[in-house]
């Protein structure tokens, strides 16, 4: 036998595999599996896997696991567990399971449950409020959910939901019902009427969003892990189709986000990782079906898209990439880019917003790494106007009734300050700043536009409620860390002034 003195080389590969990984893999199993799962899918506490944890610093982690959640069933470990054993806990829930976990329809079917029947639902809503006017805020801070009047400018009820809500409530087409989903894949359908939970499914470990198609009949999410999209019958949030996100050549993507296109009876699919847009119609008449329902149409793009805004109409999609500058226009009916524009930095365009100016009409879109807003004409796909913010932003609104459009600041230092744009001089108009030192963002409308509500996006936050015309602050709601908020009518109706 030859000796050389790689001879016992493979034994590092084997040492390491067995040292801290498996120290780590058995401290997990004997602390922590009973609440987040043996195979870290989740269970009553979140799931902990690198896709779940993907807005979670590591920092942050280490802090959770030593000092634990005030207030939730989270404990701390540092009298337990050495500093670098919570170390080697944080690479390992940041690191991918292997093989990567399923989640297939006997799962999602099993997950279902029904709180609430349907024929056991009121006919007529159970409190005073209009319900076009209520809004649903989403609260990260506790994981809860506050239904708000628009007309009394009043907290009605609030509801706990499933941890990490996002994506964006959506609803129902008379706007009875909301569709929430969760971070963990659990998507949720709540009842404007009766202030009910009726039914949840978990179709997934980890979602994207959901949509709703424009007749009120299917739901569709979008999932990273596994990658997948999930048709629901809105009804009842029982499955209706799982369709694997693998393209023609085989390749898989992430899907980045579904949007519902009512004018057109579909949904719209953005992809990461593949240069593709997807369009799925929704099934119009159960009987005449040339191919099989909801079969994908497949539109090849440049490049990636992975983030979009659409005309009214929905005959044109603005697509960006979150990875490569510049946007795309694509002719949706031919199914074809029909120009480019131009765009610095990173435009968010699935918060971008558009009105009339002058004889056309603009689209204006924040900018997640650029200290602008770029308005863009909508017939010859000229950028006219950059103007320029105290630094990047996410969401930007506005509202048909109101002059203004609001823009926040939300990437930057300045993140306390919002912008008030004049809609007709593309000129900032106004600067605020709501609560000096504390995160301002996300702005929406009443039904008439008449009050702009806005989050401070912090655990000791509020709602604020501005008077939309005079820029006045009218009342200060305290609430958990609020994000997004949703006003019915706004989001059924398709205001130009809000994301759809
Ligand atoms: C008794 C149940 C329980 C145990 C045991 C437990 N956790 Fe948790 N954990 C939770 C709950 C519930 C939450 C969500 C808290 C909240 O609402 O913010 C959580 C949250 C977390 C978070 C934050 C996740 C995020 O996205 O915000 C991390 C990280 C975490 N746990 C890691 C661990 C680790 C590592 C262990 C084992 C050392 C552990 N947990 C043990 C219940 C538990």
């Amino acid at each position: 036998m030859t000796t050389t003195p790689y001879r016992w080389i493979w034994l590092l590969p084997v040492m390491l595999l067995w040292s801290w990984p498996a120290h780590a893999t058995d401290l997990y199993r004997q602390l922590c599996a009973q609440c987040h799962h043996p195979d870290r899918l989740g269970a009553m506490g979140p799931a902990l896997l690198p896709e779940n944890l993907e807005r979670f610093s590591k920092k942050a982690a280490a802090e959770v696991i030593a000092t634990g959640r005030p207030a939730t069933q989270m404990p701390g470990f540092s009298d337990k567990l050495t500093e670098d054993e919570i170390q080697s806990l944080v690479n390992f829930i940041y690191s991918p399971r292997v093989p990567a976990p399923t989640w297939d329809e006997a799962a999602i079917h099993d997950s279902r449950i029904v709180h609430r029947a349907n024929d056991t639902l009121p006919e007529k809503p159970v409190h005073k409020s209009d319900i076009m006017n209520l809004f649903m805020v989403v609260e990260l801070g506790d994981h809860h959910v506050t239904v708000f009047d628009g007309d009394r400018l009043e907290p009605i009820y609030r509801f706990p939901s499933r941890f990490a809500l996002h994506g964006g409530i959506k609803y129902s087409p008379d706007g009875r019902f909301a569709y929430m989903a969760s971070r963990d894949g659990w998507i949720s359908r709540f009842d404007l009427y009766s202030l009910n939970m009726t039914a949840e499914v978990r179709v997934a470990v980890n979602t994207r969003n959901v949509a709703v198609s424009g007749d009120g009949r299917y739901v569709l999410a979008a999932n990273t892990l596994p990658r997948t999209l999930v048709i629901l019958d809105a009804t009842d949030l029982s499955l209706v189709k799982t369709i694997p996100v693998v393209n023609a050549k085989g390749e898989s993507a992430r899907p980045s986000a579904v949007y519902a296109a009512p004018p057109r009876h579909s949904f719209i699919v953005a992809l990461k990782d593949i240069a593709e847009v997807w369009e799925i119609p929704v099934p119009q008449d159960e009987k005449s079906t040339e191919d099989p329902p909801f079969s994908v149409r497949t539109i090849a793009v440049d490049a990636v898209l992975d983030d979009f805004l659409f005309n009214q109409e929905y005959t044109q999609l603005i697509g960006a990439s979150r990875s490569a500058p510049a946007g795309q226009v694509i002719d949706l009916n031919a199914g074809r880019k029909m120009a480019d524009i131009a765009i610095p930095g990173m435009p968010h365009l699935s918060s971008g917003i558009t009105w009339p100016y002058q004889d056309t009409v603009v689209m204006a879109t924040p900018n997640i790494k650029e200290g602008e807003v770029t308005v863009v004409d909508m017939q010859s796909w000229k950028t006219i106007k950059r103007i320029p913010t105290l630094g990047p932003g996410f969401f930007m609104r506005s509202h048909e009734n109101s002059p203004y459009a609001w823009v926040d600041v939300f990437s930057s230092a300045s993140k306390d300050s919002v912008h008030v744009i004049d809609k007709a001089t593309l000129e900032i108009h106004k600067t605020l700043q709501p609560a000096p030192g504390k995160t301002a963002a996300h702005v929406e409308f009443t039904k008439d536009g008449r009050y702009a509500l806005l989050s401070i996006w912090e655990m000791d936050g509020a709602l604020v409620i501005y008077d939309a015309k005079s820029l006045e602050e009218v009342k200060r709601i305290p609430m958990k860390k609020p994000s997004g908020k949703y006003n019915v009518s706004n989001k059924i109706n398709r205001s130009a002034g809000t994301s759809h």
